[in-house]
């Protein structure tokens, strides 16, 4: 099985749908969707519905999903991401916040484990960007892959004989024995200084998990945001990648 895995999409349906061909493309047979579907950009109505009508192995809720579909106070959110979200909830139809707020937390598809934030608490959401929250979420994994998001930065943790590292490269093999914990970055905000779209495909006959970057049309989605509600900043931003 070829999967396509996508992560915090937030919205954005330029780099989505520029990630879609390109999975077309790499003969992607399923999608894994790891959360933060909405929130932040422009189109988060029509990402959904998109997101919606792909084959989907796996889908679980992301921070935004679950706060753009139910009425909570935003005190936990900074000011940029909490009007993001109350702009989100008004685009949403009643249905789509069921469909959101229905999502679980994790969720499993044979071998693999999927979790927006931490499988340590993932109801906190928590952010894995070093080896040792890896391994703390790495010691509630029961499968040998387990993708996860939040960050909306590409890293890959692998664990042998309980020793947990970062790997270097955004491709590697899947080694009996070995766990790994991979964050396939953030197709619509990304956050590592490359504004481009980032996604991973894991390809479980061949066993190898690489991740993609894909230019898309940053500026529609910069100009989209612009015409809306939402802060100037989330467009500046888009194209530092941070
Ligand atoms: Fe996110």
């Amino acid at each position: 099985m070829k999967y396509g895995i996508i992560s915090d999409i937030h919205g954005n349906l330029e780099a989505l749908t520029a990630v879609l061909e390109k999975c077309k493309e790499f003969g992607v047979e399923e999608y894994i969707c790891v959360g933060d579907i909405v929130g932040y950009n422009a189109n988060p109505s029509e990402c959904l519905e998109i997101v919606r009508a792909l084959p989907l192995a796996v889908v679980v809720k992301g921070n935004h999903d679950e706060e753009a579909s139910i009425e909570s106070n935003l005190a936990e959110f900074n000011e940029q991401a909490s009007q993001a979200i109350l702009w989100t909830r008004n685009q949403l139809s009643s249905d789509q916040k069921k469909y959101l707020s229905d999502l679980p937390f994790k969720s499993r598809v044979g071998r693999i484990t999927v979790v927006h934030a931490s499988l340590d608490d993932p109801e906190e959401w928590g952010y894995v960007m070093d080896s040792y929250a890896a391994e703390a979420s790495m010691s509630y994994q029961f499968s040998q892959v387990c993708f996860y998001g939040h960050t909306h930065v590409p890293m890959a943790f692998d664990r042998e004989h309980g020793e947990v590292k970062m790997l270097e490269s955004a491709s590697f093999i899947v080694e009996p024995g070995h766990k790994y914990l991979v964050n396939p970055g953030s197709v619509g905000q990304p956050r590592d200084k490359d504004y481009r779209a980032s996604f991973a495909i894991y390809d479980t006959e061949a066993c190898e998990i690489s991740v993609h970057r894909i230019d898309y049309d940053v500026k529609s989605t910069q100009e989209k945001i612009l015409g809306t509600e939402l802060p100037e900043r989330l467009a500046e931003r888009l194209e530092l990648g941070h």
